[in-house]
């Protein structure tokens, strides 16, 4: 089968989050079923243009009609990837060059992204690979189904457009001068974007798209409520049948505590014990924590913002520390409040807590194979990866039992038998607080079963395999229409 996938970040060129650790491991997971043509089209940031890893040819060049603009774009040809999938990057220097050197958070990001959208669907006609499925991603690329249904049905006749959703918090608003200004779409497609006046591009893509997917399966059901749809849960209600979870894998060959080139000691699920002890101490040497073998070391890798679910752990974590003998160390940025909080808390707790207010994927990897337990208490998580790395390394999480958290994280009883964590149901700090609680004694008082517990997630296949058979199940069925 043919098929492009177009993203605004993928790994290793570009990544702000998730999406980018998708977009690295999904097309490749692809590309090794047999019969597939993969190709990845992305954005060609100043960035990865001036990384000479990134070898590149160029192989077309047009213009981009957005609404009255005639926009340069050249298709850049990634030449030394050899896992069989074909990366085109796309370059305009005035939408993706220089700036902040952030890949979002311009103020014409809509512009930017209207036009890398419109791009794609130029660039695959350029370089004549018309795809059986076209799969895009977020809010960036949600304007693809609609081009492809509005104006480019002649050039893709029979190409089908899955759409997916990695985080419905980030729409894609624009005010309603955006449709004329911007798009150049035929006016019947004005309701199609409409949302309260607005534009809202994603709501289009899930009213256009052949088939709209999220990352897990708890988020697809999720999605039907307006506690987690951020107002698009009547327009996911009336495209039901059309919306379907696949939760999402880890690239467990990136992740790997048996080669991770960032770890002081390997280790796999044989040697766990002497490895871990040894990642574990050089860590708490890296963060300035006391070397101490036997406290649990509980870690947190986070972007630093609300719906982490940071104020539960924020309001738990002073009682946690004087109540337990234990260590907290939180690695990453956001939020300033937060930011602050645990520098604050690390000043009152410095034999207990460390917070490293940095984005440091070293450190990170080291903070997964060095921890014993992973705390992700979120507040809705579509599907979270970190939990899912934290288990390949060894560390037990702690997590709210929602979206994929819920999928990946089945529960653990208080003896650590049944499941590969521990969860709580309920939004709440008391329960949180339970949760981290129920660990903590397991960790403390059932070292055998803690071991178990932990045996049990770094067994457990969280590699792309399967969710790529069932997005080429979708696929199938798109095209069978
Ligand atoms: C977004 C979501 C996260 C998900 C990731 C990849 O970042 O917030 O839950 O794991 O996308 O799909």
């Amino acid at each position: 089968m043919k098929i492009a996938i177009c993203a605004s970040e993928g790994a290793p060129y570009a990544k702000s989050g998730g999406l980018g650790d998708v977009m690295e491991a999904l097309p490749a997971a692809l590309a090794r079923i047999p019969g597939n043509e993969v190709v990845l089209l992305l954005p060609y940031y100043s960035k990865i243009k001036e990384n000479a890893a990134y070898p590149t040819e160029k192989v077309a060049e047009f213009r981009v009609s957005l609404g009255w603009r005639r926009q340069y774009c050249a298709v850049m040809k990634l030449t030394n990837r050899s896992d069989g999938v074909q990366v085109y990057f796309l370059d305009n220097e005035y939408y993706f060059g220089g700036r902040s050197g952030a890949i979002y958070g311009d103020m014409d990001d809509g512009e930017r992204f209207a036009y890398f959208s419109r791009a794609c669907l130029d660039a695959l006609i350029a370089v004549d690979f018309i795809p059986e499925v076209i799969q895009c991603n977020d809010w960036q690329t949600a304007l693809i189904p609609t081009y492809l249904k509005a104006v480019y049905f002649k050039e893709f006749p029979k190409t089908r457009c899955m759409y997916t959703i990695h985080n419905i918090e980030y729409q894609g608003w624009a005010n309603a001068g955006f449709f004329d200004d911007m798009l150049g779409l035929p006016w019947d497609y004005r309701s199609t974007l409409d949302m309260n006046n607005s534009v809202n591009v994603m709501k289009g893509a899930i009213e256009t798209a052949d088939m709209v997917t999220t990352v897990s399966e708890t988020y697809a059901r999720e999605l039907m409520y307006p506690y987690y749809a951020h107002g698009l849960d009547g327009i996911l209600a009336n495209n039901a049948w059309k919306l379907k979870g696949i939760t999402n894998g880890i690239d467990t060959n990136t992740f790997n505590p048996e080669t991770d080139k960032a770890l002081p000691a390997h280790f796999s699920a044989d040697t766990v014990a002497v490895g871990k002890a040894a990642c574990k101490a050089a860590l708490q040497k890296e963060v300035g924590l006391p070397v101490r073998p036997d406290v649990p070391l509980m870690v947190m890798v986070t972007r630093l913002a609300g719906h982490k679910g940071l104020d539960l752990l924020c309001y738990i974590a002073r009682r946690l520390m004087w109540e337990e003998d234990a260590q907290l160390l939180v690695l990453g940025t956001g939020e300033p409040q937060y930011e602050a909080f645990f520098k604050d808390l690390a000043g009152q707790f410095p034999e207990k807590v460390a917070a490293k207010i940095t984005f440091n994927l070293g450190l990170a990897a080291r903070i997964y194979a060095g921890g014993d337990i992973y705390l992700m208490p979120s507040k809705s998580e579509p599907c979270g990866l970190s939990q899912m790395n934290a288990m390949r390394y060894g560390t037990v999480p702690v997590v709210h039992a929602t979206g994929g958290l819920k999928d990946t994280v089945p529960p653990a009883d208080e003896n650590g038998e049944g499941g590969l964590g521990f969860t709580f149901q309920s939004y709440n700090a008391d329960d949180f607080y339970a949760s981290v609680k129920r660990c903590l004694d397991l960790y403390n008082n059932q070292p055998e079963a803690f071991a178990a517990l932990r045996r049990r997630g770094m067994e457990t296949d969280f590699s792309w395999n399967v969710p790529a058979a069932k997005y080429m199940a979708i696929f199938e069925e798109m095209l069978s229409w």
